[in-house]
């Protein structure tokens, strides 16, 4: 049978739209918080945007805000894309953004907030660093750096949280679930406090990080 060019270009942009059940889930609870967060009209620069739910969910929410997704990874970035034609408005093209790149930040202007959620316990801790370093270079004087994600909290630790620990560990020596600890004195050494910390559902934290 003859293919119907509209359904098959259809079908193509469906088919590089990527979906993912953890995004699926966490989006509308992660917007949920951000929508009174977000400075009005902010710019904010997302990284390691995965399958690009995250800048629907929150370009929906507020539509005063521009996005910037990026991913290192050429199948998130068009799948980004894809997603990026309901709200071709607000959010830009995708980029290709590595944060153990040396100096990455460069030839940016600023922003008023960097978005990264669940990307630090899965690449090394080179990625977290690298991420600390970009915000304090990108992030305008009232900027804000939020991570979305598990994190270690000593005694407190949620039983799947270190046992999710063990999982990356077991997959990758150099990825793990970070300590809140040692999240905070990374964003320290680049000079930003937490401000709010956020119990989001199944564990999660929304980690809120702005100068003094
Ligand atoms: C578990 S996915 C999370 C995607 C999305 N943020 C979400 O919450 O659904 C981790 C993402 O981190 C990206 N990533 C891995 N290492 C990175 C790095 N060094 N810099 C930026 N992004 C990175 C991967 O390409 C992947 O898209």
């Amino acid at each position: 049978m003859a293919k119907d060019p509209i359904h098959l270009e259809n079908r193509e942009s469906l088919a590089r739209r990527q979906m993912s059940p953890t995004a699926g889930r966490n989006s509308k609870p992660i917007a949920g918080i951000l929508k009174d967060i977000l400075p009005q009209n902010a710019k904010v620069l997302e990284i390691a945007s995965g399958t690009g739910e995250h800048a629907v969910a929150m370009c929906n929410t507020r539509p005063d805000i521009l996005w910037q997704s990026s991913d290192p990874d050429a199948r998130s970035r068009l799948s980004q894309d894809a997603w990026r034609t309901t709200c071709p408005k607000q959010i830009y093209p995708s980029l290709d953004i590595d944060t153990t790149k040396l100096e990455w930040w460069g030839g940016f202007s600023s922003f008023d907030v960097i978005f990264c959620a669940n990307m630090i316990h899965i690449a090394p801790w080179s990625a977290a660093l690298g991420l600390a370093k970009g915000a304090s270079q990108l992030l305008s004087e009232n900027g804000l750096a939020i991570l979305y994600g598990p994190f270690l909290e000593g005694a407190k630790t949620a039983e799947s949280n270190l046992k999710f620990d063990l999982n990356l560990k077991a997959r990758n020596p150099l990825w793990g679930v970070r300590s809140l600890d040692s999240v905070k004195h990374m964003f320290a050494d680049v000079g930003f406090n937490l401000r709010a910390r956020y119990e989001m559902p199944k564990e999660n934290r929304i980690l809120i990080f702005s100068r003094p």
